[in-house]
């Protein structure tokens, strides 16, 4: 069983993990103030592989460290499931999480962790992160497959997402990643699939430029590409799929 500490190398300690980490940072105190997205359950990984954990996740970040995010990880919530009787394999669950920008720190808040759903391949997850009446709300929902249905939700503080100076919904920076953790990462061989992709932001300033900015890329440890590139209005930059694959 992993202790506390090991269960949080989220996007804090993102450079000790393989994997693709692709971001868009909002200037002028421009935050984001919603993302949703429906991710595809991929195949376990390799066989051979037993050391993880592994996660993809697409999240909001302060600017000053922490992350709001929902994550579908493998090795990461099988200590608090909703569906621990599910009847397919335990492979991947989707769970939400916050961490505080000042994680670590003395007095900072704890990290939350929701507990997780199984989910088997191939089913599509639907995920919401909202900033509304002064607090961040998660919720990620099963929409087929064999957990369809099944449903978790998390409330966290605006205090959460203080410092750097900022209020509220300090969040310029939008974040996709596969973060791959443990010995055998470079084992990683299947591609992770987000689509419907909304990042909505509090002004329309700067954000067309900057989302348009988003080309198909390698990090030189993973592969990011996109399809389907609109805006929905002045302030909603949309994806039909972004897609997170090895190298
Ligand atoms: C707040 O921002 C101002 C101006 O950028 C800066 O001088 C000050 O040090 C900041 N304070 C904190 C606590 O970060
Ligand atoms: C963005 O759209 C809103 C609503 O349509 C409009 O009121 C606003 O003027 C637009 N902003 C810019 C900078 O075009």
């Amino acid at each position: 069983m992993r202790s506390l500490l090991s269960l949080v190398p989220l996007a804090l300690l993102a450079r000790s993990a393989y994997g693709i980490s692709w971001s868009l940072i909002l200037g002028n105190d421009n935050t984001w103030v919603q993302q949703k997205y429906t991710v595809t359950v991929p195949p376990p990984p390799p066989a051979g592989v037993t050391d993880g954990p592994w996660y993809f996740w697409c999240g909001l970040q302060p600017s000053g460290g922490g992350v709001i995010q929902p994550v579908l990880g493998w090795k990461t919530s099988e200590n608090n499931i909703i569906n621990p009787g599910a009847s397919f394999p335990h492979v991947w669950a989707m769970n939400l999480w916050s961490l505080p920008w000042n994680y670590g720190q003395d007095g900072a808040p704890t990290t939350q962790e929701s507990a997780g759903i199984w989910a088997d391949q191939g089913a599509q997850i639907a995920s919401t992160v909202t900033w509304e009446n002064g607090q961040w709300y998660q919720q990620a929902n099963v929409l087929n497959g064999q957990a369809a249905g099944q449903t978790v939700e998390m409330y966290t503080p605006a205090s959460y997402f203080l410092g750097d100076n900022a209020s509220g919904d300090n969040t310029p920076m939008t974040v996709c990643e596969s973060e791959l953790d443990g010995g055998q990462t470079s084992q990683w061989d299947f591609s992770v699939t987000f689509t419907d992709i909304y990042f909505e932001a509090a002004s329309s300033d700067g954000v067309e430029s900057l989302c348009a900015s988003a080309i198909d890329h390698s990090d030189g440890n993973g592969y990011i590409s996109f399809t389907g590139f609109s805006m929905i209005d002045n302030k909603t930059c949309y994806w039909s799929s972004i897609t997170l694959s090895p190298q």
